[in-house]
């Protein structure tokens, strides 16, 4: 029995959602514990690719229930189109197969308008959003002005409470934005539509996960995101609105931090980001445009292109202290094959002269450092059949071992490309 939190340690699309799918072969509990639908996590398994948003990554294994705990902003139109495209996929999901927090709160229209405005406004300073209402959403739960999933279940309540939070938003929306107010009925009888599906799926989530810790379970809770995406500890101002760390499994799942065994990073051998923001390693060369060909490095939400750039080392051990990370994944060292050599940033120059292996979570700050790197020896040939480290390149072992020796993290898991079975376990995680 293990409880084990797995999170992206670099700006997401780390390949989160095809170690969760692995792993979760021994999970009886898969739990997303933040984000919303601006996760893209793709699993494939044989010929078919499955993109999940809000859908747990567990999703895949019959015998595994998955959880959307409370710190997930939920978008019901979003989620019901993901239940219907999976079905349509010969994936049909039950209400006993996907729980839903009756704590998580709802990404509505309006969130959606004034994340639109947000963003325009900002001009060139702008967060790059995927544009889902995450930001707004998040906004209202802390202000206290969000509906949640249980405010669906008395019909005159939701009536009642939709009314005024329309009203002060349509007020914000009108004089604010200079835009047209958004109707109450399309919205409200929306939610009644959803209302018949949703409900048989909602529960008291942190109940069942503790019922679950009771019997002994194995249960893994899936992050979103990636570290530097972190509202807290990432490149503010451009980050997603919430903790995206493993700390945030705790508070978005309703568990204690004395339940958690292990802490999985999962770490791309190379670095990508979406949207705007510093990033020390980007490339902007063949290389960079190699490594994005060869990886794929498209979003799996909006389809923008994604940013490459070398291995972050300095950013690296900063995530193993914020997480407590206790293992590592590493995904996409295949992506490296033919490339002469392979670079690991180890420091940071600063402006001053000085150099130091310390990150700055201040963006322009960030912005301004030069990083400083150590070149490994690359390989010809990767063997994406291989189930033992023994079996990799000895330059891809020797740029693993580095890892390990720079984050002081032992690299427990290689994946050797996207599919289910591209997987080589050093050690054992449940
Ligand atoms: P996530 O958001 O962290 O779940 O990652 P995404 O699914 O957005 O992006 C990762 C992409 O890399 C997906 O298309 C995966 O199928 C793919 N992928 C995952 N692991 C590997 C790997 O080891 N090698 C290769 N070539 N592709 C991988
Ligand atoms: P997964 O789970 C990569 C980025 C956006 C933008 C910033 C804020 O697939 O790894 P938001 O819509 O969250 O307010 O946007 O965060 N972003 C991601 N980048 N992978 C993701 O998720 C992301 N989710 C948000 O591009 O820069
Ligand atoms: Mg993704």
């Amino acid at each position: 029995m293990a409880n084990i939190v797995l999170v992206g340690i670099q700006w997401g699309d780390e390949g989160k959602g095809k170690i969760v799918d692995f792993l979760s072969d021994k999970a009886d509990l898969v739990v997303r514990f933040q984000g919303g639908n601006n996760a893209g996590h793709t699993v494939i398994v044989g010929d078919q690719k499955v993109v999940l948003h809000l859908i747990p990554s567990g999703i895949l294994r019959p015998s595994t229930t998955c959880i959307i705990g409370n710190g997930v902003v939920v978008n019901l139109d979003v989620l019901q189109t993901e239940l219907e495209t999976l079905e349509s996929q010969g994936i049909k999901v039950t209400a006993e197969q996907l729980k839903i927090s009756e704590n998580a709160h709802l990404i509505m229209p309006y969130h959606l308008k004034i994340e639109e405005s947000n963003e325009d406004r900002r001009g060139d300073q702008k967060v790059g959003t995927t544009k889902r209402g995450i930001g707004p959403t998040y906004v209202d739960k802390i202000a206290r002005e969000g509906l949640r999933i249980a405010d669906l279940k008395d019909v005159e309540y939701l009536k009642e409470k939709l009314g005024v939070l329309l009203a002060a938003k349509n007020e914000y929306i009108e004089k604010v934005l200079g835009a047209a107010p958004l109707d109450f009925e399309p919205i409200y009888q929306n939610l009644l539509k959803h209302r018949d599906w949703v409900l048989p799926h909602v529960c008291n989530a942190s109940l069942v996960i503790h019922q679950a810790q009771r019997q002994r379970h194995n249960i893994l809770f899936e992050g979103a995101q990636g570290t530097s995406l972190d509202v807290d500890h990432g490149t503010y101002p451009f980050v997603t609105s919430s903790n995206t760390v493993a700390g945030g499994a705790c508070t978005g799942s309703g568990i204690g931090p004395t339940a958690i065994n292990k802490v999985i990073g999962v770490l791309k051998a190379y670095t990508t980001r979406v949207g705007s923001g510093p990033f020390p390693t980007e490339l902007f060369d063949e290389v960079g445009e190699r490594i994005q060909t060869q990886g794929h490095e498209f979003g799996a939400t909006t389809g923008r292109p994604r940013r490459c750039g070398w291995l972050d080392a300095v950013f690296l051990k900063y995530a193993v202290r914020i997480n407590g990370l206790t293992d590592l994944s590493v995904t996409k060292l295949d992506v490296l094959t033919g490339l002469k050599e392979i670079k690991i940033c180890t420091a940071y120059k600063h402006p001053d002269g000085s150099i130091s292996d310390t990150f700055v979570s201040d963006g322009r700050e960030l912005e301004k450092v030069t990083p400083v790197y150590e070149v490994h020896q690359g390989w010809d040939e990767f063997p994406s059949e291989a189930k033992n480290f023994e079996d990799l390149p000895p330059q891809a072992k020797a740029f693993l071992r580095r890892i390990e020796e720079l984050s002081e993290t032992q690299v427990s898991m290689v994946s050797t490309g996207p599919k289910r079975d591209e997987q080589i376990v050093v050690h054992s995680l449940f």
